[in-house]
């Protein structure tokens, strides 16, 4: 069963109604279905990820479990927002799971020393995630943090306490695990960062915080196989590339649950850097409701109209608390979820008005099966709509560029 539903029926017809367009939307999702492309991997591999991948992570998970009360994920990017995003929504590690902190996600030495004190008296391993290897961030966290748990437990000790995810072949990480005996995992080959969520550099971490990781993938196989659900399915990206061509220039990804938050980075990195390339592409920014509408609101309903709306609309929530009568009558009484759910129709009836084009997706839960299912279907998402654009979904040349000027800064 889809948990995903799309719901157009804010938006102007004549911007998913064409079928030139949804027909050719549908032929590239079989094209990338055939996996003859770079990076284009990650499109069938639910359905392909070896069993036995998955039970050497759960295997390692327990080991990694028993070890520490808190694993320090490593990696930037497509390397660590999936587990973020994907932890944070489920509402953090299992009880009884080491609690998941990322590092090496920014350059900020003040950052990385506050974190050497936070996890300065606890039982810690390590999982550094990069699939070149070689990433300017992860490789500098990766030495402070390996030095710092030298000191902690030794050089022996340390090299059992560390899992490296990178490429299979090729880079510095995969060299040193080599040669350190480091735990590995593969990110394949073929299979990029920012669609590495069914990879282990996501994953693994996820089974250490007590994911159930075989229902996650299990939830964007069932959809990336849902031949039904991709008939309608497809109209988002059509809708995004015709409001692209009719000058938005702006996506805002909105939510009613701080929880959904690192979904909305997730996004702006998927759509950001999958599709901002020659001169094209939608800027993806994302709010959190109600909270920014007391910021953001103004602009959307009275600004500049460069933007359109994608809403995430949590259909139901495992937990909900309800209004005392201290509140007043108009309010006691009442579910908080259910006042929610009428904040999202209220917004949305509220920038009607102002002739907002909106997307609503309505999600069914957010379960480790939900979630497997919203983020295949935002890959398959951004993917097709690139590929309409007449990008390359798949490379991100335009983040050498600071990176080589960062490299000359440092006379690299
Ligand atoms: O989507 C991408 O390719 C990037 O965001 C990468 O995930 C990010 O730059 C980290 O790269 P790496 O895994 O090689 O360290």
């Amino acid at each position: 069963m889809s948990m995903v539903k799309l719901d157009l029926a804010k938006a102007d017809a004549k911007y998913y109604s064409d079928e030139a367009k949804r027909a050719k939307a549908l032929a590239i999702r079989e094209e990338l279905r055939q996996d003859k492309e770079d990076f284009t991997g990650w499109v069938n591999w639910p359905t392909e990820l070896p069993a036995e991948w998955m039970s050497d992570m759960k295997r390692v998970a327990d080991d990694v479990r028993s070890k520490c009360d808190k694993l320090i994920v490593i990696g930037i990017g497509g390397s660590y927002l999936g587990t973020a995003a994907v932890i944070e929504a489920l509402g953090g590690s299992k009880p009884g799971c080491p609690e998941i902190l990322y590092a090496g996600n920014n350059m900020s030495g003040h950052y990385l020393a506050d974190f050497k004190a936070v996890v300065e008296d606890n039982e810690v391993c390590l999982c550094v995630v990069s699939k070149s290897g070689g990433t300017m961030e992860s490789r500098l966290a990766f030495s402070v943090l390996k030095d710092w748990m030298y000191e902690k437990y030794g050089r022996e000790e340390t090299a059992k306490r560390i899992v490296a995810i990178t490429d299979p072949k090729k880079g510095i990480l995969r060299e040193e695990s080599d040669k350190e005996g480091y735990v590995t995992f593969e990110i394949p080959g073929n299979i990029g960062g920012r669609y590495s969520a069914f990879t282990p550099g996501i994953m693994f971490p996820l089974a250490v915080a007590g994911v159930d990781i075989d229902t996650f993938v299990k939830g964007a196989k069932d959809i990336s196989l849902d031949e039904e659900f991709w008939q309608e399915g497809i109209k988002y990206a059509v809708t995004r590339h015709s409001l692209l061509e009719a000058g938005k220039q702006i996506e805002v990804f909105e939510y009613y649950d701080p929880s959904l938050r690192l979904i909305g980075e997730w996004c702006k990195q998927l759509f950001g850097e999958s599709e901002g390339k020659e001169g094209k592409g939608l800027f993806p920014a994302s709010l959190t409701f109600s909270t920014d509408l007391h910021s953001m609101g103004q602009f959307l309903q009275e600004g500049s109209q460069v933007f359109f709306e994608t809403i995430f609309n949590v259909l139901k929530r495992d937990k909900d608390v309800t209004v005392p009568a201290s509140a007043g009558a108009d309010l006691a009484g009442k579910s908080l979820n259910e006042i929610n759910a009428m904040a999202v129709r209220g917004v949305m009836a509220a920038h009607a008005k102002a002739d907002i084009q909106m997307i609503k997706l309505d999600i069914e839960e957010i379960s480790e099966y939900g979630l497997g299912q919203l983020l295949y279907f935002l890959m398959m998402t951004s993917a097709v709509t690139g590929k309409l654009m007449g990008i390359d979904p798949f490379n991100q040349p335009g983040v050498e560029d600071y990176k080589q000027e960062i490299r000359n800064l440092l006379g690299q």
